[in-house]
């Protein structure tokens, strides 16, 4: 654990503008600095960087974030080690708050060499082993390549690791998760008789291996357990590699298997990643969605691939963009990209990736597929299947784009399916099961005082598409209190009202100074890293990315939070009265009641003359 306020501290001391210029040349425009994004292939300058706010925001692919968190995503640093090297940059000294925090850190230092001492131990054994070097001979595979991709063998032999670890009894081998232990607590090496694949993080550590069997047998291939260093659903393999590859030519290529990646590669396709035994994952979309704005799944032929084609567009839906492509290249049936390249060759294989077929027509496609679309109930149940697939496209234009498609072979108009899939959305047992209609409230229940406010329309992102509403007054204050923190002392919490996410932030925030923490030094990216790994951050992230660029008279603001503030009052005092005023026709008012109600129209018409006042 590294402690808050270091953070805070390091974020006070770091110029976010100097951080980002060690990696990447800034160029100053007006209050803010500008470069081509390095997150997404692009040839204008979107990418911005705010000195003021200490926040940065492309407004081409919408990353954004502090100083800690460029660093993190451009080098592909876990936070603990982008707090390290930050620190380093600014020559303070890290400390630990006592908690695990040092063990933890040693330990995964440990962790590394002992994967980085195994890894070399097996591409060692791997030129003396006639088997083995014959075998990727007979694959095809130059000594290049292999070289190139660390290939090594695990000696046929039950605890050949003791010769580099003589220390074979040692927990962390299992923690690498390079030893087996047994039932009668015997143990040994989990690689044996096997070429070995090392699996390295984006910083070109090896963390995890994948190893397959020379000849037939099961499995064919093994790969290590997910350890504190490897988390399939977030690794690719071959990603270290590929990573300037899939920079220069402007597209990833993701394959299933780790020969394809080697063989690829060795044919010139060195921009080729692959899943490691795992459906593709929504962060694996993420992680290569931040390197090029172009992924060409590439399954094998079967039927297997096909799912896995599949599995991969449910998982891409929810991190699409607008400016970004996914397609599927489906090879003819026997191949898989090893042996289509190997018999097709480099050329054809770069036709087929540039003619794949792009996501939304296989969306359309295979579920139109599924369904008899002559008759009108195959034209309905494919409409109903496409509803929950649709509404989670993340990319707003993309998605009208889809409902247009999804119109058109279902022979209903736009609006008719945008209706159906509102109506699907909203209860997905639809057609099958009435939902349940929520009970109404017991006659003289209280009425909490914001509940009938919906204002604020519900989470960002979760509005329908189409008109967007004026921000909430809680939107509002969320963003003058951002660039303002200290103003958060004169907020009423009270009336803060909790349903929407900005308004959760803004209590949040408030919540935090009124109980004596200090308001972030840092700027903006302070304080989202102040509120880093709490249900805020993506909130407040989004809000602080919008406030990068826009433009504020600060001659005005003050004024704006006046209102704001005037106005959070009168909801609060309307929603009141209007329960007192139901309260009285449902039931009538005893005289403290009335004498409440008299009370607040007071204090309204108090509101509203001062508000007139402030307008004049
Ligand atoms: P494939 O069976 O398609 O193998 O598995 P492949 O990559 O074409 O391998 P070769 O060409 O026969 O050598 C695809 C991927 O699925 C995972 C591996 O990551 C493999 O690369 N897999 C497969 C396993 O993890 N275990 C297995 O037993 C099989
Ligand atoms: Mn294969």
């Amino acid at each position: 654990m590294i402690p808050q306020s270091f953070v805070q501290e390091l974020l006070s001391r770091v110029d976010i503008v100097d951080v980002i210029e060690r990696y990447i040349p800034l160029k100053k425009s007006g209050a803010n600095y500008f470069a081509c994004c390095p997150f997404h292939g692009e040839k204008s300058a979107s990418f911005s960087v705010s000195p003021s706010k200490q926040f940065y925001h492309c407004f081409g692919c919408g990353v954004h974030g502090s100083a800690l968190g460029f660093l993190m995503e451009y080098s592909g640093l876990g936070f603990v080690d982008a707090v390290k090297e930050l620190a380093a940059q600014v020559g303070l000294q890290v400390p630990d708050d006592g908690r695990s925090a040092s063990p933890q850190d040693d330990s995964s230092e440990r962790l590394y060499e002992a994967m980085n001492l195994a890894a070399r131990f097996y591409r060692d054994q791997l030129k003396p082993t006639r088997r083995a070097v014959d075998y990727l001979k007979r694959r095809g595979l130059s000594g290049e390549i292999a070289a190139r991709f660390g290939l090594g063998y695990a000696p046929d032999d039950w605890q050949a690791l003791q010769k580099i670890f003589p220390d074979y009894q040692a927990k962390i081998l299992a923690e690498a998760g390079l030893v087996i232990d047994n039932d009668q607590g015997r143990r040994y090496d989990r690689f044996r008789d096997r070429i070995v694949f090392p699996i390295h993080d984006r910083r070109g550590r090896v963390i995890a291996f994948g190893g397959r069997i020379l000849d037939k047998g099961e499995p064919k291939y093994l790969n290590s357990p997910e350890t504190p260093l490897f988390e399939k659903g977030r690794e690719l393999y071959g990603l270290y590699l590929a990573q300037k590859p899939i920079r220069d030519e402007g597209f990833a290529v993701v394959v299933e298997g780790y020969m394809d990646v080697v063989a690829l590669a060795q044919f010139g396709i060195a921009n080729a990643v692959a899943t490691l035994g795992t459906a593709t994952t929504p962060q694996h979309v993420h992680t290569l969605l931040r390197q090029t704005d172009r992924i060409v799944f590439c399954f094998d032929g079967d039927a297997a691939g096909r799912r896995a084609a599949w599995r991969a567009l449910e998982n891409a839906l929810e991190s699409l963009r607008d400016d970004a492509t996914l397609a599927f290249l489906f090879l003819p049936a026997e191949h898989d990209p090893d042996s289509f390249v190997r018999a097709e060759g480099t050329d054809a294989f770069r036709k087929a990736a540039t003619g794949a077929k792009p996501l939304a027509r296989f969306l359309i496609e295979e579920l139109r597929s599924r369904h008899d679309m002559d008759a009108a109930e195959g034209r309905a149940a494919f409409v109903h299947e496409a509803a929950p697939l649709v509404t989670r496209i993340a990319a707003p234009l993309l998605r009208l784009q889809v409902i247009k498609m999804v119109a058109e072979e279902s022979g209903l108009t736009q609006e008719e399916v945008e209706h159906a899939f509102g109506v699907i959305a909203a209860n997905p047992r639809h057609g099958r099961q009435r939902a349940p209609q929520p009970a109404p409230p017991p006659e003289d229940a209280p009425r909490p005082a914001f509940q009938g406010k919906r204002r604020s329309g519900g989470l960002a992102g979760m509005r329908p598409a189409g008109r967007r509403k004026p921000p909430s007054t809680a939107a509002t204050l969320l963003r003058l209190i951002m660039q303002h923190p200290a103003w958060a002392a004169r907020m009423p919490v009270d009336l803060v009202p909790s349903d929407s996410a900005e308004g959760l932030a803004l209590i949040a925030i408030i919540d935090m100074m009124s109980l004596g923490e200090p308001i972030p030094p840092g700027g903006l990216g302070a304080l989202i890293e102040r509120f880093r790994d709490t249900p805020h951050s993506e909130t407040l992230s989004r809000v602080a990315a919008e406030l990068v660029d826009a433009e504020f008279d600060e001659s005005i603001v003050e004024t704006l939070f006046e209102d704001s503030l005037r106005k959070l009052h009168a909801d609060s005092l309307s929603a009141e009265i209007e329960a007192l005023l139901r309260h009285d026709r449902e039931h009538g008012l005893d005289a403290a009641g009335r004498h409440r109600l008299a009370e607040l129209l007071v204090d309204k018409r108090k509101l509203a003359e001062a508000s007139k006042a402030s307008d004049l």
